[in-house]
């Protein structure tokens, strides 16, 4: 397995762990303010479970060398800090007088789709 695949499965298992986690917290807490975790929690499985899982095995199928050896470095960097970044200030900017405010889940989803065109891009000059 190439080394950027570990990188990308050991991450997307770190994300299934702390997004069923939160899972499990909603539903065995049910009300109001464990709600509050749910944008966190959709995306930690979605994005972060789901898709890392999907770019280590796409790193690891594609056929041939890929275009660029180290966009998928920024990939990874980027992935995670952005959705990261975007869990924890969902998380933090919903509960009342917080002083986060909800803004800043913004500049963090940027992070993570600048990553995933980084990724679009060197899929396709590799495949196509
Ligand atoms: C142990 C596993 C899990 C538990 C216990 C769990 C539990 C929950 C709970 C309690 C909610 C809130 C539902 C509500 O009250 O409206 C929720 C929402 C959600 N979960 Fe999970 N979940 C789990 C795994 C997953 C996984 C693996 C995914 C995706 C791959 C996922 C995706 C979502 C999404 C997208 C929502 C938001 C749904 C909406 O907007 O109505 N969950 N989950």
């Amino acid at each position: 397995m190439p080394f950027i695949s570990k990188l990308f499965f050991g991450a997307s298992l770190a994300y299934l762990a702390f997004g069923t986690a939160m899972g499990l917290l909603m539903a065995i807490r049910r009300g109001k303010w464990t709600l509050r975790l749910m944008p966190s929690h959709a995306h930690m499985n979605l994005l972060g479970w789901a898709s890392g899982f999907l770019f280590a095995l796409a790193y690891m199928i594609v056929p041939g060398p890929l275009y660029s050896q180290s966009l998928p470095y920024y990939h990874f960097v980027l992935w995670n800090a952005g959705l990261a970044g975007m869990a924890l200030m969902w998380a933090l900017s919903r509960f009342p007088k917080s002083p986060v405010p909800p803004g800043l889940v913004a500049p963090f989803g940027a992070l993570a789709i600048i990553s995933l065109w980084l990724f679009m891009i060197n899929m396709a000059l590799t495949v196509f």
